[in-house]
C-alpha cells in the first residue's frame, strides 16, 4: 500500500497518505522531549507554526525564528498554549547575511540543542538578490542553514536531530551547483524553488557525517502538499485546483516532527524521508539527478564547500577526526 501510494504521487502526495499510512505498521508516535530544546526557523506560518506547536506538546522548550515582530509573537502564543514551559521568539530575515550570523551567535549561547527544523522557505515569484548579492531562494533555504548549522553544531545535545523541510518539488530539478542560483533574466521561481529543495537534502546528506562524531543526526523531509499560507501565495491556482485533497499544516510537519523528536534514530542519517518512511530521489521526469550515483554524495559535498565558500563560514569540528576545513571565499 504504501509503495503503490508512493507510485501514483498524489495519494502519497495528498492528505490520504498520512490518513492511510498512519494506520501501518512503520507509523511511530514521536518520542516525547520533555525539558529539551528545540529549534524552529519558519515558525510563524503554516509548517514551521505545525512543528513549533507539536515539538511543544511533546514537551520541549520552544525557540521560534520568525522575521516579524507581529507574527512572531501571535506564533509564541500558540506555542504556549499547546503546552511549552519556554518559548522565545528571535526575529531575523534569513535571506540576509548580518541578521543570520547576530541569530546564530544569540542561538549558541541558549545551551544543548536537541531538535533543530529549517522550516523557513517561500516560493518567490519575482528575482530578488541579498546585500551580498545572493538569489533570495538559495540565501535563505541553503545559506541561512549552512551557518546556522556551522554555529550551532558545538551545542547539539547528544542525540540531537536536526531535520531540513525539503519538497517533493524537488524532484522536478537535477542538482547542478552551477545552475543552483537562477541569474535574473533566467529567473522562474518554482525552477529556482525546486532547485534549492534539491540542494537542502544534499546538505543534510553532508551534514549526517559531520555530526555522527558528535552522536546527532541530520535528515531533510518532504512534507506533501500541506494547506499553507506559503502554499496559497506561491502555487495560488495549484493550491484552489488540490485545496480537497491538501493536508493541513500539522499532517504535513508530521513527519517532520517524528524525525526532529527522534523517531528515526538509528537508521541511516541524511536520507530524505516522506511520511516516516525515506524515499527514493529520483523520479519521472528526472530520472538521474545527481552525476555521481544515486545518493549524490559527490555532489553533496561539493555544496557544502560551495556554501563554505559562500558565506566564509567553515565547519567548526573536525569532521571524522580530519582537519578543520579553513575559511575562504569564492573568487
Ligand atoms: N505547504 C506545502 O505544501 C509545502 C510543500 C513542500 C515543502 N514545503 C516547505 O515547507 C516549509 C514551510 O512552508 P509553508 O508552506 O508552511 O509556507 P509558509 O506558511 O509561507 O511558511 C514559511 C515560513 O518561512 C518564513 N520565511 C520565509 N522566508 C523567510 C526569510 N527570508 N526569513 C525568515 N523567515 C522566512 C515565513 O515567515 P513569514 O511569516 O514572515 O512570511 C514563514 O514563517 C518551506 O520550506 C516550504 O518550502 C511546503
Amino acid at each position: 500500500m504504501d509503495r503503490a501510494f508512493e507510485v501514483a504521487v498524489v495519494p502519497s502526495f495528498s492528505r490520504l497518505g498520512p490518513v492511510v499510512r498512519s494506520r501501518l505498521e512503520h507509523w511511530g508516535t514521536p518520542p516525547r522531549l520533555d525539558g529539551a530544546l528545540a529549534l524552529v526557523t519558519g515558525a510563524t506560518s503554516g509548517i514551521g507554526l505545525a512543528c513549533a506547536t507539536e515539538l511543544a506538546r511533546l514537551g520541549a522548550r520552544v525557540h521560534l525564528v520568525g522575521r516579524d515582530e507581529r507574527r512572531g509573537a501571535a506564533a509564541r502564543r500558540s506555542v504556549l498554549e499547546a503546552g511549552a514551559s519556554e518559548a522565545v521568539l528571535h526575529l531575523a530575515d534569513l535571506s540576509e547575511p548580518t541578521e543570520v550570523a547576530d541569530l546564530a551567535a544569540a542561538l549558541a549561547g541558549q545551551g544543548s540543542w536537541t531538535a533543530v527544523v529549517h522550516a523557513a522557505g517561500a516560493l518567490l515569484a519575482r528575482y530578488g538578490c541579498n546585500s551580498a548579492g545572493r538569489e533570495l531562494t538559495v540565501a535563505t533555504g541553503v545559506l541561512a542553514p549552512h551557518v546556522l548549522m556551522c554555529t550551532l553544531a558545538p551545542k547539539l545535545a547528544r542525540g540531537a536531530n536536526v531535520v531540513l523541510v525539503s519538497s517533493g518539488g524537488m524532484y522536478t530539478q537535477p542538482f547542478d551547483l552551477a545552475a543552483l542560483e537562477l541569474p535574473r533574466p533566467a529567473y522562474r521561481g518554482a525552477v529556482a524553488y525546486a532547485r534549492a529543495k534539491r540542494a537542502q537534502v544534499l546538505l543534510a546528506r553532508a551534514w549526517a557525517p559531520r555530526l555522527a562524531p558528535l552522536g546527532a543526526a541530520a535528515w531533510s523531509a518532504h512534507p506533501g502538499w500541506a494547506a499553507t499560507p506559503g502554499l496559497r501565495s506561491g502555487m495560488p491556482v495549484f493550491y484552489r485546483l488540490l485545496q480537497p485533497v491538501l493536508r493541513s499544516s500539522e499532517q504535513g510537519a508530521g513527519t517532520v516532527v517524528w524525525l526532529a523528536a527522534g523517531g528515526a534514530a538509528g537508521a541511516p542519517a541524511g536520507a530524505f524521508y516522506h511520511d516516516r518512511r525515506p524515499r527514493g530521489e529520483a523520479r519521472w521526469p528526472v530520472s538521474h539527478p545527481y552525476r555521481s550515483g544515486p545518493s549524490g554524495v559527490a555532489e553533496a559535498e561539493e555544496l557544502f564547500r560551495w556554501c563554505v565558500g559562500a558565506t566564509a563560514t567553515p565547519w567548526p569540528l573536525p569532521a571524522d577526526g580530519g582537519e578543520v576545513e579553513p575559511a575562504r571565499r569564492e573568487p
